[in-house]
């Protein structure tokens, strides 16, 4: 992987260091060149025209919906575009058709967008479990044993935590839900654009990412459904009818039944690009890289005085995000310094993780430095170095 050649792909990193690619990654120019030509090229709406530019543009955005799902290693269901992972579990939250007394198992280390659409389902009856983790973010899979019963209608699991860095074990809970007869969701929101993933393989019924996270377009995010039929489209309208009766209509097989009206449809090929883009250089070479930055990172931040590591203190089965906080100072107070002294742009605060920072006691939340394909370790040691600096005036 030749770094400086990716670097090049991002103009913007020419006086920034970025960190914060867990909340949204940088876009890469072949995919910004898939946005502007549709524009400049074969605009026009999909599903619909027959004309040559709507063919083309029915055609490119079909490709992008099949590249996605190769990319997840789908090989039934339907993958559904979106406008971010929170789009995406909403609408399964709100597809279900929920009994009272039905139970949704989740996490205490889940994102708000993976929990508050749970929550919301109280008003029909529905009850929330939620697991604790240890302060690692490790969840014994006794637990989830013990969680999981006939009464429990859905699991929902984020892969990797967004303020710990944790990686949980889908596919031993997708074991567990299958023997229980409960449906496993997946937010991949942090996982997908990081490591490969194999939707076949984990066996689990719902997949969620955000196309932003993993060098796509803004707006544009992810919904892999393994049973389409489980779930109720969230809108209904023009582009996702086979046929209109007097008082109902079928809906299309396949994505196009769950995305009625007009979609976005550059921001969808944009989002094709990007998956070519990670497929060319590869998930494993990314994960690889980014488990050598975290590394370092660990072990730079453990030799600071005064810095504190929130989660795992080495990289066995975890991702590149990093929480940490320095002694005597606010975790947004850290992230300016680093900002105005050194270029460095890096998350502070609850991540949308308030429940979670309770549970950990921390009133301001976190620093948190995460990391992608286009970070080096030079940035890892300005990183490091300003934090030192910063370490003696907490
Ligand atoms: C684990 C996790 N789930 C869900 C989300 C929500 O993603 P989005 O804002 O793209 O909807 C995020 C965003 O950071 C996340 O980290």
């Amino acid at each position: 992987m030749d770094r400086q050649k990716i670097r090049s792909d991002f103009p913007i990193l020419e006086d920034l260091i970025y960190l914060d690619s867990a909340s949204t990654s940088l876009t890469p120019e072949p995919v910004l060149d898939a946005v502007l030509d549709y524009y400049h090229d074969y605009r026009a709406n999909v599903g619909r025209g027959i004309y040559r530019t709507a063919q083309i543009a029915d055609q490119r955005y079909r490709d992008a919906h099949r590249k996605v799902a190769n990319f997840i290693d789908a090989r039934v269901g339907a993958t559904i575009f979106t406008r971010n992972t929170t789009e995406s579990i909403n609408m399964v939250a709100m597809g279900i058709g929920w009994k009272k007394g039905d139970k949704v198992v989740t996490t205490i280390m889940e994102h708000h967008s993976n929990l508050l659409p749970w929550m919301s389902l109280n008003k029909v009856g529905v009850e929330l479990k939620t697991i604790m983790a240890n302060k690692e973010g490790m969840i014994d899979l006794a637990d989830w044993e013990k969680a999981i019963d006939d009464r429990t209608r859905l699991v929902s699991v984020s892969q990797l935590s967004n303020v710990l860095g944790m990686v949980q074990p889908v596919k031993e809970i997708a074991e567990i839900c299958r023997e229980r007869g409960a449906m496993l969701l997946v937010d991949g929101a942090q996982s997908v654009p990081h490591m490969p993933i194999s939707v076949s393989e984990i066996g689990c019924d719902f997949l969620c990412f955000s196309g932003h996270k993993m060098l796509g377009p803004t707006g544009t995010g992810v919904l892999w459904v393994k049973k389409p039929e489980e779930i109720e489209p969230l809108l209904a309208g023009g582009g996702m009818v086979e046929g209109v009766g007097d008082h109902g209509y079928d809906i299309k097989q396949g994505y196009e039944g769950f995305e009625a009206g007009t979609p976005d449809i550059s921001g969808g090929i944009g989002l094709g690009a990007a998956v070519d883009y990670l497929r060319d250089i590869g998930v494993e070479e990314i994960h690889r890289h980014e488990s050598k930055l975290t590394r370092r990172l660990l072990m730079g931040l453990q030799a600071i005085e005064g810095v504190d590591i929130i989660g795992p203190q080495d990289t066995k089965g975890r991702g590149a995000v990093v929480s940490f906080n320095v002694t005597g100072l606010m975790p947004q107070e850290v992230a300016l310094m680093l900002d105005s002294a050194s270029n460095i742009s890096v998350r502070s605060g609850h991540h949308c993780c308030i429940p979670l920072m309770k549970y950990l006691g921390l009133k301001y939340g976190t620093v948190r430095a995460s990391m992608y394909l286009y970070n080096t370790k030079d940035e890892i040691d300005k990183l490091l170095s300003t934090v030192e600096q910063i370490s003696r005036m907490g």
